[in-house]
């Protein structure tokens, strides 16, 4: 008797007594159908979700030392962020030097990153040819690809990066 009485109070109390929508604190705003699209814009190592536009290493030098110098050192070596070309040693020492040149397995993540997040102190400021622009000054300083090669939606998933095979891939 007396757990059936708990009971009972029990789902009183979990009655809810106002709608999840009368709840908000009424900040913000919706999001716009374009945003989410940008927000989503995920690029995939085959290629999937690359824009048009293009860009070698010798424009991305001006790109990088306008916009990425000043955190990340004189030809990516690091700074007071972190070290993206210039590895001294490999990945199998003890601690393993990890750039872009020696951890990264796919050349797109380098324009999806960057597009998505830097240069940190105001992202989303790069047009796709500065982007791709960068992505291919830093292949270029890690010994990947020529300073003259043109990198754009096509050229840039068929680059094979150091490390392509040193992750394993639980889902295929
Ligand atoms: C205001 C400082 C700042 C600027 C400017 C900046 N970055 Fe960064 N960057 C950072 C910090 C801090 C991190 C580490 C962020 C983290 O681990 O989440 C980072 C991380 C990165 C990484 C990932 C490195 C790794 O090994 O995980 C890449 C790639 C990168 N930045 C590229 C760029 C490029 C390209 C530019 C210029 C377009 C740029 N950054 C400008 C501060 C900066």
């Amino acid at each position: 008797m007396f757990m059936r009485n708990s009971l009972i109070c029990l789902s009183l109390l979990f009655v809810p007594v106002l709608h999840a929508e009368e709840k908000t604190p009424l900040l913000g705003k919706p999001v716009s159908k374009a945003l989410v699209e940008k927000w989503n814009g995920d690029i995939f190592p085959d290629g999937e979700g690359l824009p048009a536009g293009k860009g070698t290493a010798t424009y991305g030098k001006k790109v990088y030392q306008q916009y990425c110098l000043s955190c990340h050192g004189v030809d990516g070596t690091g700074d007071s962020a972190d070290e993206l070309a210039g590895a001294k040693h490999g990945l199998t020492d003890n601690p393993p030097d990890k750039t872009i040149g020696t951890y990264w397995p796919y050349a797109t993540t380098i324009f999806d990153f960057t597009r998505r997040a830097m240069p940190l102190n105001n992202p989303d400021v790069l047009s796709n040819n500065q982007l791709y622009a960068v992505t291919a000054y830093l292949l270029y300083l890690n010994g990947i690809i020529g300073e003259n090669d043109i990198m754009n939606a096509q050229t840039l998933p068929k680059v094979k990066m150091p490390n392509r095979d040193g992750f394993v891939n639980q889902y295929q």
